[in-house]
């Protein structure tokens, strides 16, 4: 049994100690948010928030995360709030978007130690690999992310995520079956 602390909630994993974290989280947790990419701490896609700093979850252990605090996306912000994720989305930096969550991982521990970060820290912490092409994009929106933490920008408010199926027929009314 391995005890710690996923988004402020204290959890025991009765799995193999020897688990990749990754798997704990998606697969016991259901925090799918966090993805599976290479597995072998390659593309950054699994990244969360250890005790502050960016991580790699597919390349640490349960054993090795015992009484750690650990932050996925689903954690960092209900609402999208997050400085990160406000200058990603109104950069329109995502593409496929399966890198992001990651992507937004590491920017927050980046931003949380330096809300003004040269180009060259911003490229040495996020180290994500993305084939959609977006880092020219990832790199102004992070610019952004600064300038918004540091309260020198403000962006529009975000429209709240709607992920309930319930909601479907609201966001895509075209794909309602139609009504004879
Ligand atoms: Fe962990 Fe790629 S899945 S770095």
């Amino acid at each position: 049994m391995t005890a710690l602390t996923v988004n402020n909630q204290p959890v025991r994993y009765a799995m193999d100690p020897a688990t990749p974290l990754l798997f704990a989280l998606r697969d016991a947790s259901n925090l799918t948010g966090t993805k599976f990419g290479c597995g072998t701490g390659e593309c950054g896609a699994c990244t969360v928030d250890i005790d502050g700093r960016a991580v790699r979850s597919c390349r640490v252990t349960l054993a090795q995360v015992e009484g750690t605090f650990v932050t996925t996306i689903e954690g960092l912000s209900r609402d999208r709030g997050h400085a990160a994720q406000q200058a990603i989305i109104a950069a329109n930096v995502s593409q496929c978007g399966f890198c992001i969550p990651g992507i937004v991982m590491a920017a927050q521990a980046l931003l949380r130690a330096d809300r003004d970060p040269s180009d060259d820290d911003i490229r040495a912490a996020i180290t994500s690999l993305c084939r959609c092409g977006i880092q020219p994009r990832l790199l102004e929106a992070i610019r952004m992310a600064g300038r918004i933490a540091r309260g020198d920008e403000t962006v529009d408010p975000l429209p709240p995520p709607d992920i309930d199926p319930a909601g479907a027929s609201q966001i895509a009314p075209s794909l309602a079956p139609p009504e004879n």
